[in-house]
Parts: C-alpha cells; structure tokens; sequence
C-alpha cells in the first residue's frame, strides 16, 4: 500500500541530484547571482538546496533534521532578490529541468512550484 512520492516518481535522489548540479553549474558562472553566494565554495549551497527539494517532494527529510523549519523567506533575507536575480535563478533552474527529461507532467509539475517558490522570495 505505498503511495509513490512525487520524489521516487521522477527518479529519486539520482534526479536531484542532477537536477540541483546542472543548477549550480549556471550559478557558478552568472555574474549576477555567484557573488550573491557567501561561500566560495559553492558545494555547501548545492547540499542544502538539493535535500530541502528531496524533503518538500516527499523523500527523506534530511534537511529538517540538519537545518531545523526551512523558513525561506527568512534564510534569503541577507540577500537582495529583485527581479533580475529571480529571473536569472529561474533561467538556471529551468535549463536544469529541461536536463533530467521527465514526462510533460512531471516536468510541469516540478516547473509550476518552482515558479511560484521563486516568485514568493523576492525581498527588493
Ligand atoms: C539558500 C539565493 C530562490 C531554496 C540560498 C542562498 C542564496 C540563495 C544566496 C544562500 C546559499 C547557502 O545556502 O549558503 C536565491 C535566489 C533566489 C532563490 C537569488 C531567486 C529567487 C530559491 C527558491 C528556493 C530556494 C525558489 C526553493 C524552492 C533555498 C534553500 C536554501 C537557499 C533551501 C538553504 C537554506 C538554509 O538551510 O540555509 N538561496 N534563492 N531558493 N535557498 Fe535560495
């Protein structure tokens, strides 16, 4: 009686993890966005990102046990997020998505809440 999670469904860790690489490949190289990042190394950032994904699609929930309640809007405070930032965080993420090559409905499922999560963080 196991109801398939939208995480096993479009492949399971494997998935995010490709899809959150391919992402902070686009970040590495984008002059707006890589100095928004505090750490020079950017591996921190990829960790986090990728298990708060695999937690909110029903997968393991590492994430809370590492960093406690998400509160984004929070955690982006310190960083200035207009449109411009939105936007290029989106064209990355989006580019990354096209990548893993899922089912249309997939795809869409995965792109409307990203989206919509991306919208719901600007703070300036
Ligand atoms: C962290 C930028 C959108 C989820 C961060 C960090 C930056 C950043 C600079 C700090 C990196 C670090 O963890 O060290 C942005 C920008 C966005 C954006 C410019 C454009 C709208 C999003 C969206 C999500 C998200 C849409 C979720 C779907 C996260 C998570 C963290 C994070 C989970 C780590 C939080 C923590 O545990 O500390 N983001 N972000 N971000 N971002 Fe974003």
């Amino acid at each position: 009686t196991s109801e398939e999670s939208f995480y096993d469904l479009i492949g399971g860790e494997e998935a995010f993890k490709r899809l959150i690489h391919r992402f902070y490949q686009g970040v590495a190289e984008d002059p707006l966005l890589r100095p928004l990042y505090p750490e020079e190394d950017l591996t921190g950032a990829e960790d986090r990102l990728r298990l708060f994904l695999i937690q909110y699609w029903g997968g393991p929930t590492t994430y809370s046990q590492e960093r406690g309640h998400p509160r984004l809007r929070m955690r982006h405070a310190p960083f200035v997020i207009g449109e411009p930032e939105r936007d290029a965080w989106l064209k990355h993420m989006g580019d990354a998505v096209e990548s893993l090559e899922l089912p249309q409905e997939q795809h869409e499922k995965l792109w409307k809440y990203l989206v919509y999560a991306a919208h719901s963080l600007i703070n300036a």
